[in-house]
């Protein structure tokens, strides 16, 4: 039986060249025995008729916010409460801008703003407008919100560019829809990562950093992400790809990492500090840079501590879970343990730094995960697997606990 049987279904229509596909979705979600309502806006309503959406769906179509006649069938609240999911396709670049805003003056932006269903967006429209800096920052704001986007696919498009844009396919939008049923273990939480090194600048043109290649900490937040979490990532500098759908922030020194994560903190259930944040920053930046000078042949740097980010996080006692990890040289299990107990965490990962064939800048791992009350070894393989296995403990012992 299909994931999506006895599931209520408001499929949403905008006004895109891609409304015509809109009719085989209906026809889709009805073969795998959804219950679906059809919203029309204004737009869509010039791509394709509320009488065909209705002849598929064996329904009315809903059309209108501000009307006697449509308030007393089913009103916004009531097709707001009535469904599962909400899928708005196609969804246009105007009502994608509508949803960030968090507007509420049409019938689509009014249902979205009462639902707390999910939702699930498959953009189409050209490609220039889908690349527009706008529409990014509308994009960010709504996976943000925890909703999901399906698509764009890219490939010639009906007014002849060549991009990315299109709407995906209807029986592709059909499997994603399913997938959303089928519940990963972090299904729905909020999840905020840190990754990589930062640099704490000398002068101008010099800095101190570690090895830390972000590798792990990329890797943690594409497992969460495919358990279902929404995934916020704060990067320091790296070389890696940002993981699909997975929202990024770009810092370089620690005290940048930590406004990044104070000013973001207060949304999250879970904070995995990966981050191999300096623990010394120089006590002052030079100006200019430093000179060789040949009369001196020593240069003397003063580092002051960096504040510790996972503490001061911990300290805010927010109802949140917080993991760190421990890379030490020596005395692995010890100097975890202290960490667990300083700082509150509810879970650190251990690892030995110490041995080049795991830790910084390789591609495999050996970590012990430690909690109050237990300890447990996973013996060294790959950073992806490693990653698999420590979201799996998070979920069991850390969010489920
Ligand atoms: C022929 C034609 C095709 C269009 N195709 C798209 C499209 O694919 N995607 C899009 O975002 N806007 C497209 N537009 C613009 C939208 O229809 C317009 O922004 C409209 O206000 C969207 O309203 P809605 O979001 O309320 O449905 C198109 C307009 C025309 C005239």
């Amino acid at each position: 039986m299909s994931k999506l049987a006895n599931k209520n279904i408001l499929l949403c229509v905008t006004g895109g060249i891609a409304a015509y596909k809109a009719a085989e979705l209906v026809r889709l979600f009805k073969t795998s025995n959804a219950f679906v309502k059809v919203l029309m806006t204004k737009g869509a309503q010039e791509f394709i008729t509320p009488l065909t959406m209705q002849a598929l769906s064996g329904e009315k179509v809903h059309t209108d916010l501000l009307s006697k006649e449509a308030e007393a069938a089913m009103g916004h609240i009531e097709l707001a409460k009535w469904c599962d999911v909400i899928v708005i396709a196609p969804c246009s670049a105007n009502s994608l801008s509508k949803l960030a805003e968090g507007r509420g003056d049409d019938l689509l932006s009014a249902v979205c703003l009462a639902s707390e269903s999910e939702l699930c967006i498959a953009p189409a429209m050209n490609q220039a407008m889908w690349k527009d800096s706008r529409t990014q920052k509308n994009l960010k704001k709504i996976l943000r919100s925890g909703a999901k986007i399906i698509g764009p696919a890219s490939g010639e498009q009906a007014c002849g560019d060549v991009g990315e844009g299109r709407m995906t396919e209807p029986k592709d939008i059909l499997n994603e829809i399913e997938n959303k049923f089928k519940k990963g273990s972090l299904s729905g939480k909020k999840v905020l990562i840190t990754a990589g090194p930062t640099q704490e600048m000398i002068d101008p043109v010099r800095y101190i950093s570690n090895k830390s290649s972000g590798k792990m900490g990329f890797s943690l937040a594409e497992e969460v992400k495919n358990q279902g979490a929404i995934v916020t990532l704060i990067s320091g500098p790296v070389n890696l790809n940002t993981p699909d759908k997975v929202e990024r922030f770009d810092v370089k020194s620690a005290k940048e990492m930590q406004s990044k994560v104070e000013e973001l903190i207060e949304d999250f259930d879970l904070f995995i500090s990966a981050a191999a944040v300096a623990d010394f920053k120089p006590k002052k930046l030079q100006e200019n840079k430093i000179k060789k000078d040949s009369n001196n042949k020593k240069v003397k740097l003063v580092l002051n501590k960096n504040s510790d980010i996972l503490k001061a996080i911990s300290e805010k006692k927010l109802n949140l879970k917080t993991v760190g990890f421990a890379a030490e040289t020596e005395n692995l299990i010890t100097n975890a343990k202290r960490k667990l107990s300083d700082k509150n965490l509810d879970l650190i990962v251990a690892n030995d730094v110490s041995d080049e064939s795991i830790g910084f800048d390789s591609d495999e791992n050996e970590v012990t995960l430690i909690t109050k009350k237990e300890k447990k070894i996973i013996k060294k393989t790959s950073k992806k697997i490693i990653s698999k296995k420590i979201v799996e403990f998070i979920a069991q012992k850390v969010i489920n606990d």
